[in-house]
């Protein structure tokens, strides 16, 4: 994850210092049943291996663990190294602890009947470093923010992750939340609101807050740009398919060209799917790819598993209803979506390569299935954040452009080399493929200062309305 969203800067902790962090605290559910019913050294055990497996989730987003206690884990994010995403770093953290200690209370429950479950608090706010005497923990934080994440673990219920306003606001666009009821906290005058987690959102959901950002006013400049996409989106719909990278720094517009694209009139004609990979998506294989199948089936954040699966099922027999038994369960098995009875006995014992070959056939047979209904515009956005399963899934897909009605649209930072510059390599190596490059370069001066001017409008519109 360190090679491809580095961090934003190492910042050593003098004491007494005030710092912005992100503080996850994780407490085992189920502790004292434990403790009665098992003798010491084997809870010992049993902690010593959650704290094992915690401590290495958390080294893997850049989290530093201040300390293991009784039943106690405390990770901090943003101190000592800071990045842009830390609280969803740190939700991202709790939510594989969970998954860890939920995947190790199956072995007690058949051995002991004791069910093991992680409950968290995460608050993100300032923190007081140093004051190594007073604290526990490595670097001797204190704060209120710190206690309120503590408190927050106490209110969430076994297997829930609970977080304050400021983790929220920093990590409401990836996953989603239910409001809880408000707590009055000691020194703030009004109550503060928190938040349970409730999954990663599916693009589906996130199509439209994006939309809601990005034709926020109107673009500017990036016709070129925008006609060659529209060009490309032409030349697919007449069955001569290509793959086009979009590539260009943080904030440069390439998102927004995508929304601008989206208005296209040629799309009418044809299928725009959209996958997005995430920050943290280095270690959720295949991420993009299930986002964008999610897209194409409609299942959204809060369907059940059985609702994801109907729904997935009648997409795959909207496109080829004789293949959909073979099709539909390889694909459920990507997606991550639990199979029964015949469904599941099909991919029953098909394990490693042989379950990722036959995953990546039926995944291109379905795309290729369905580009002969309908024109298929498939992008990725953020690739640069992919992971490496999805690279090489998309490796193999993008060949099927050449013979059929395929747009796909890759865009994504550049420098990223296991990512980025992997997709660019492949492409330019592969004869197969039509491939055209969109680098987007900072916009001229004219171009900038007719920028800021709508926004100024837009921010003056604005303001005059709030002063009516
Ligand atoms: N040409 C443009 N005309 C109008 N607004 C623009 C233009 N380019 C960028 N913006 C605005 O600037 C902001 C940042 O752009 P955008 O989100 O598209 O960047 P990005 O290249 O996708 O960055 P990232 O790599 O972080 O995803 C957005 O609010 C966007 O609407
Ligand atoms: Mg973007």
């Amino acid at each position: 994850l360190s090679n491809h969203q580095g961090p934003t800067s190492f910042s050593p902790s003098p004491e007494g210092e005030r710092k912005h962090a992100t503080v996850l605290f994780s407490d085992l559910a189920g502790y004292t049943a434990m403790v009665e019913k098992l003798d010491l050294e084997e809870v010992k055990g049993i902690m010593g291996r959650i704290f094992e497996r915690a401590g290495r989730i958390a080294e893997k987003y850049d989290g530093t663990v201040e300390r293991f206690f009784g039943d106690e884990i405390m990770v901090l994010f943003g101190v000592p190294i800071v990045h842009e995403d830390d609280p969803i770093r740190a939700i991202q953290t709790a939510m594989e602890i969970h998954a860890s200690v939920e995947d190790m209370s199956q072995e007690f429950e058949r051995h002991n009947g004791i069910t093991i479950r992680m409950h968290s608090g995460i608050n993100t706010g300032l923190v007081i470093t140093g004051e190594k005497n007073i604290g526990k923990g490595r670097h001797g934080l204190t704060g209120d923010t710190i206690n309120l994440a503590k408190r927050l673990t106490g209110i969430a219920k076994a297997g829930e992750i609970v977080i304050g306003q400021g983790t929220y606001r920093q990590s409401k666009d990836h996953f989603s939340h239910q409001a809880m009821n408000p707590i009055r906290v000691k020194g703030k005058a009004e109550p503060v609101q928190l938040y349970k987690i409730s999954g990663i959102k599916a693009q589906a959901d996130l199509l439209s807050q994006d939309n809601e950002r990005q034709v926020y006013s109107e673009m500017v400049g990036r016709d070129r740009e925008l006609n060659k996409l529209k060009l490309q989106l032409a030349k697919a719909v007449d069955g001569a398919g290509s793959v086009v990278n979009v590539m260009g720094e943080a904030g440069i517009g390439k998102s927004r060209l995508l929304a601008e694209f989206r208005k296209a009139d040629a799309l009418k004609g044809a299928m725009l799917l959209e996958g997005k990979a995430i920050s943290i998506g280095r270690n959720l294989p295949f991420h993009p790819i299930i986002d964008l199948l999610k897209h194409w089936a409609k299942i959204r954040d809060n369907d059940c598993e059985i609702s994801s699966l109907s729904k997935l099922e009648t997409a795959v027999k909207s496109v080829s209803r004789e293949d959909a038994d073979e099709v539909f369960p390889f694909l459920a098995t990507l997606m991550g979506i639990k199979l029964t009875g015949h469904h599941a006995e099909r991919v029953a014992g098909i394990q490693g390569e042989a379950l990722e070959r036959l995953i990546l056939k039926n995944v291109r047979d379905l795309l290729s299935k369905a580009s002969d209904m309908v024109p298929l515009v498939l992008v990725i956005d953020d690739l640069h954040w992919a992971d490496s399963s999805s690279i090489e899934l998309l490796e193999s897909l993008f060949r099927i452009a050449e013979s059929k009605r395929i747009l796909f649209i890759n865009i994504f930072r550049p420098d990223h080399s296991e990512t980025s510059e992997k997709v660019c390599c492949i492409l330019k190596n592969d004869p197969s493929v039509y491939y055209v490059e969109i680098v987007l370069e900072p916009l001229d001066t004219n171009f900038s200062e007719k920028l800021i001017g709508n926004m100024l409008n837009i921010e003056g519109l604005s303001n005059t309305f709030k002063k009516r």
